[in-house]
């Protein structure tokens, strides 16, 4: 159960005091979120949490498995059919995401410190993964009552229209890179059209989505509404995958386990599927950049949340007249990041979040030196504590070698020359995802053909790693199916009843 160990939930608490490197002091709810209370899952088993930075035990939380996922869904699905939100207004949802967005505002410390403390992220970026969550829910708030349908004129005879209606119970499942940004992409959607939710946080990081339940409870939502089951993927998340009574299922995390998803979303009731997975983002420079902004840009675009991002800009194209000037420069760029403690607000790159992933990431640098790669920089591991990884640059990867093909998500990112836009076309495609990418220029007409021919379901321009709630976000290829964020996400949340009436 990657690396993580399940003990007897008999010694386990429902709550208990957190005292955090920073001074933050809080209480910390460790049970399964049902109904707006939290209990001790029916198996009484526990798993335990540790300290990415320290490798050290902070707490066990109460662990979620199939009877569990059961009595949330039941609950989710009462709420959903008669409870007070069956029949709250659509404004209503808008205020009650405003009111948590509120609330997210209110603890922002904490919040972001129980994330560097979970996941190991430096606390300055954990600041802005709560500041991206109060964007998402604003900016759902502002869609739950412009949700509509169409009237379609078909003929004098009939008057027809269209309803976007809520699917039902959600089943959203995420990953520990980002515990409450996913959070809140996945809430703040399938909320603000009306639906109700069954979440499982990632075993690695629960802390997170636990407290943020309390906050739930605060802002008014009725019971049922939102409920949070910590658990492992192969027990708590197979039984939402292949619950009966889950209409939609949402998932962020590996490809492996998407497709997993996708065949028990078929084996069951068919539910609707969305998933946001891997990728290997290409990230490109032209020869008529500024080179130390193109730089800043590549450091942060496979550096930033340790190399744990999905849209990643792990393989970095450069054209060949300022290749070596680039590779000189993001060198001394990548060792100037400063690594280390993510409690110190200094700090831009944390821990990786387990040892497994620390572990995983070390064994694709010596897979990438088997390869024949020349590591530039980096190359090992951080520090004696902890899962800290230097920033890494390969360069001399070959297009098909696994360093170049496979997603290592850590900060290790390969660097390869280009001749030109044909040839970077070539190589910036030569994968089978197509989540991200970039092209770095000082030329309009540059950037608009790359953008053009990039398979991929972002491309930035002399930026990477800028998101917004207004712009949706999602894979080409086997980087996914639907769209996040966005006007798009609502439709992974609603479905269209036509109304065709006879007036003859
Ligand atoms: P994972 O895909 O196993 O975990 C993501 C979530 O899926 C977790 O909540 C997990 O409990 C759940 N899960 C796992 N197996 C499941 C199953 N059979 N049914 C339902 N839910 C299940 O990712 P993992 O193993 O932690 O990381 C491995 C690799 O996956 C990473 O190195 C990275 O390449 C990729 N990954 C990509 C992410 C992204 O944002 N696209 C996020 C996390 C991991
Ligand atoms: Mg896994």
């Amino acid at each position: 159960m990657a690396g993580i160990a399940q003990v007897s939930g008999a010694d386990t608490p429902l709550f208990t005091k957190l005292k955090l490197p920073n001074g933050v002091e809080y209480e910390q709810p460790l049970g399964l979120f049902i109904n707006n209370e939290f209990t001790v899952g029916k198996a009484n088993k526990a798993f335990e949490v540790h300290s990415p930075s320290t490798g050290k035990l902070i707490t066990n939380v109460h662990e979620a498995q199939a009877a569990d996922v059961d009595i949330a869904v039941d609950a989710a699905t009462r709420a959903f059919e008669e409870g007070p939100w069956s029949k709250l207004p659509p404004s209503e949802r808008g205020v009650l995401l405003n009111k948590l967005a509120d609330l997210f505002e209110q603890n922002v410390t904490t919040l972001a410190s129980i994330e560097a403390l979970d996941n190991g992220k430096a606390i300055q970026l954990a600041r802005g993964d709560i500041a991206g969550c109060i964007g998402c829910f604003r900016y759902y708030a502002g869609w739950a009552d412009k949700i509509h349908g169409k009237v379609m004129d078909v003929s004098s005879d009939t008057f027809c229209y269209t309803k976007q209606e809520p699917i039902g119970v959600c089943g959203q499942i995420i990953p520990w890179n980002f515990p409450l940004l996913m959070f809140a992409w996945k809430i703040g959607p399938a909320i603000a059209a009306g639906n109700t939710v069954v979440m499982k946080p990632a075993e690695q990081t629960p802390l997170g989505a636990l407290f943020v339940a309390t906050l739930i409870k605060e802002a008014g939502f009725p019971p049922g509404v939102i409920n949070i089951l910590p658990g492992f993927g192969r027990d708590a998340g197979d039984a939402i995958a292949h619950h009966m009574k889950v209409k939609k299922i949402a998932f962020t995390g590996s490809t492996l386990v998407g497709r997993t998803i996708m065949k028990a979303a078929a084996e069951s009731n068919l539910k609707k599927v969305t998933l946001e997975l891997g990728g290997k983002s290409p990230n490109i420079v032209f020869d008529d950049v500024d080179i130390d902004r193109a730089v800043e840009w590549i450091n942060f675009g496979i550096y930033y949340n340790s190399g744990e991002v999905c849209s990643a800009g792990s393989r970095v194209y450069v054209q060949e007249g300022i290749y070596d000037k680039v590779v000189a420069a993001f060198k001394k760029r990548a060792s100037a990041n400063v690594v280390g403690n993510p409690f110190d607000e200094n700090t831009f790159q944390g821990a990786q979040v387990s040892k497994v992933q620390h572990e995983r990431i070390l064994n694709y640098i010596d897979i990438g030196r088997k390869e024949g790669a020349t590591v530039e920089v980096g190359g090992e591991a951080h520090g004696t504590e902890g899962y800290f990884i230097k920033p890494t640059i390969l360069s001399n990867v070959g297009l098909n070698a696994r360093v170049m093909q496979e997603e290592i998500f850590g900060p290790v990112c390969t660097i390869a020359k280009f001749t030109d836009i044909d040839d970077v076309i070539k190589q910036g495609n030569g994968t089978n995802y197509g989540l991200a990418s970039a092209v770095h220029t000082k030329s309009l007409n540059t950037a608009i053909e790359v953008a053009n021919r990039l398979k991929a379901g972002t491309v930035w321009v002399n930026c990477y790693n800028s998101f917004h709630a207004a712009l949706p976000f999602g894979g080409y290829g086997e980087s996914g199916i639907g769209r996040e964020l966005g006007k798009e996400a609502l439709k992974n949340y609603t479905q269209v009843k036509t109304v065709n009436i006879n007036l003859a």
